[in-house]
């Protein structure tokens, strides 16, 4: 009997869509008491794209998820489990926004399901697929951030409503027997004892959907901006020096270092506290605002077709948001 061949997790392809319509700092100086000047002042945020009123959260990712399917090479049929990371699904409850995603692909019979880790939500799938893949349960996995913020945003509400854009990215991950080619580590953490942060308090089980629900705002986000901030800033800068330090690599190997884009101080602060040159840090804040679980693979996406991220190039993944949660990756780009 031949030996078991062991089973690692490879980062194949990278997909993206972007809706079309841009919504400038100059428009919401219209909507609301602010000023383009503040905005990129305090968060570098220049623009963000949001969906039609038609077109959900399903609708982008199966996109995003077309195009890392087609650039992964393999068919439709191989892929054996589909994941999507979003908190703005499709509908609250059920059925799942991956499942809606499955469909809308023409991909039947396969195990589907939604996660909630915020903007986490991306590198969570990493470390799902990962343990899918090394056990031998699945072979090759669909994973998908996808968004429409816009869809709990107060647009009366300044401190929020400047910070966030839809949008949605995709990859394919899929079995390797090449070590060189596998995941080289992924951290996913939380803690709930912050989980009034950031936080829609309706519709749910503390506040089933009701006529006081939409009187008291409760399905628009909340977020505690200051405190979040600078708990943002010291817990990507730990996790990032924690990946580093257990796999024996130096920050300026890294040549891809890709944090989650939700402010470009916290972005700064954080690649200067780990030293890093600014030609190592992925920053797409200014044109897409903060797409939670998107945020990622958006901007690995941008990398990937600006012709900077080329097959075999370390990427350093970190991202931190509601919940709280956090979580960073290792990984070789094995996209072709
Ligand atoms: N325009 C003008 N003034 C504003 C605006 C605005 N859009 N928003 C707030 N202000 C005012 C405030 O009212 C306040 O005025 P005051 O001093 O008179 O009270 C002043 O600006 C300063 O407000 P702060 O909240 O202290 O501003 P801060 O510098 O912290 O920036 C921001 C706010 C941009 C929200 C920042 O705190 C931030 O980026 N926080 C972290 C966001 C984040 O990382 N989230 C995690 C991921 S998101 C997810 O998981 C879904």
């Amino acid at each position: 009997m031949s030996p078991i061949k062991p089973a690692y997790a490879s980062f194949r392809s990278i997909g993206a869509y972007v809706p079309e319509k841009i919504l400038s700092n100059a428009d919401l100086e219209k909507m609301v008491d602010t000023s383009d000047e503040w905005i990129v002042k305090r968060t570098g945020i220049k623009e963000r794209h949001i969906a039609a009123d038609d077109e959900y959260t399903s609708d982008m990712g199966a996109k995003a998820a077309e195009l890392a399917i087609e650039r992964a090479d393999i068919t439709k049929e191989e892929i054996d489990l589909v994941l999507c990371a979003t908190v703005t699904p499709d509908h609250f409850n059920m059925p799942s926004t991956a499942c809606i995603i499955s469909d809308k692909l023409g991909i039947k019979n396969v195990q589907a399901f939604d996660i909630s880790a915020a903007c986490s939500g991306f590198v969570y799938l990493l470390s799902l697929a990962k343990a899918f893949i090394e056990s031998g349960m699945k072979k090759n996995v669909l994973i998908i951030g996808a968004e429409k913020f816009s869809s709990i945003v107060d647009y009366t509400d300044r401190t929020t409503c400047i910070l966030f854009g839809d949008g949605a990215g995709a990859a394919v991950i899929s079995a390797t027997e090449n070590k060189e080619e596998a995941f080289i580590d992924v951290h996913a953490s939380a803690d709930g004892s912050y989980s009034d942060f950031l936080v829609t308090p309706a519709p749910g089980s503390v506040h089933p959907a009701s006529v006081a629900m939409i009187d008291e705002k409760l399905h628009f986000v909340q977020m505690k901006g200051n405190e979040t901030f600078k708990l943002a800033v010291k817990t990507l800068t730990k996790d990032v020096k924690d990946i580093l330090k257990d796999n024996n690599i130096n920050a300026e190997d890294i040549p891809h270092f890709i944090p989650h884009q939700a402010n470009y101080r916290i972005i700064k602060a954080v690649g200067d506290a780990l030293k890093m040159r600014e030609d190592q840090v992925a920053v797409t804040v200014h044109k897409y605002g903060n797409t939670s679980a998107a945020s990622i693979p958006m901007a690995i996406n941008d990398l990937y077709e600006s012709n900077k991220l080329k097959t075999g190039e370390l990427m350093l993944l970190d991202t931190f948001g509601g919940g709280l949660t956090w979580a960073s990756a290792l990984l070789p780009f094995m996209g072709k």
